[in-house]
């Protein structure tokens, strides 16, 4: 058995203090809005690292850390994701994804058309790893799904909590971004795309994606 040291960074508050902080989170919370329309101002790319050390810190299925984050500023990069994005999103609303997903996809709005891919300063590609290489040797990865899942909630959680607008995106299929971000490997395949920046001016939010579920439809206490 490897050593286990004691647990020195919990922190505990009074429960008055717990249920305070839930609220603000909450409420913090509250205020991350899917946008898609971005401003072109530059962010530092030390914010960036910093959220995603912040994903990286994930749980995950036996600390293999099944992901890899590629963050993309270059011009040219994300000309090429906007550019071949576009090509499979005219196919997609043009009936590749069926009449039911694009009666969903009406309330918000969404097209073809992503300028943001190409005015956003930053995309960040997200990986998922089936296995890992370590040294020279393949080891399988578990939860994968999961564990990529709970990493870029965090990743979207952390862009949020630094002052930046988001937005998750998923062209389908996504695996032009391996050739892009240079992630060719049969281990490794794209997960999602976030885009991250300065909201535009004229950004806005679609009614449908205010509305969410009350407590008493998402949760039982038993
Ligand atoms: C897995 C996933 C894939 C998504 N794909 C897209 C997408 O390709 N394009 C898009 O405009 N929004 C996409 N979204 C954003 C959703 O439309 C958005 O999260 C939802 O409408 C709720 O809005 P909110 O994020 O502002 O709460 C995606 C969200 C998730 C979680």
């Amino acid at each position: 058995m490897t050593a286990h040291l004691p647990l020195t960074d919990f922190i505990e508050y009074p429960q008055d203090e717990m249920l305070k902080r839930a609220q603000e989170n909450y409420q913090q919370v509250k205020r991350r809005h899917s946008i898609r329309a971005f401003s072109d101002r530059a962010v530092p790319q030390a914010i960036i690292e910093q959220c995603i050390l912040a994903a990286g810190t994930a749980p995950n299925g036996a600390n293999h850390q099944p992901w890899h984050f590629v963050a993309i500023s270059s011009p040219e990069k994300k000309a090429q994701i906007r550019q071949q994005a576009e090509a499979l999103e005219q196919a997609f609303y043009a009936g590749r994804a069926g009449e039911e997903w694009l009666d969903a996809l009406k309330p918000l709005g969404t097209n073809a058309s992503k300028p943001y891919l190409e005015h956003a300063p930053w995309l960040i590609a997200v990986f998922s790893q089936k296995r890992t290489e370590e040294a020279g040797a393949q080891k399988t990865n578990y939860y994968v799904h999961e564990s990529v899942g709970i990493a870029t909630g965090f990743l979207i959680q952390a862009l949020h909590h630094a002052g930046l607008a988001t937005l998750t995106h998923t062209p389908k299929p996504m695996s032009f971004l391996s050739k892009v971000c240079g992630r060719n490997n049969d281990n490794e395949r794209p997960y999602m795309l976030i885009i991250a920046g300065y909201p535009a001016e004229n950004a806005t939010v679609p009614q449908h994606a205010l509305d969410k579920k009350r407590l008493t439809e998402i949760c039982d206490f038993i």
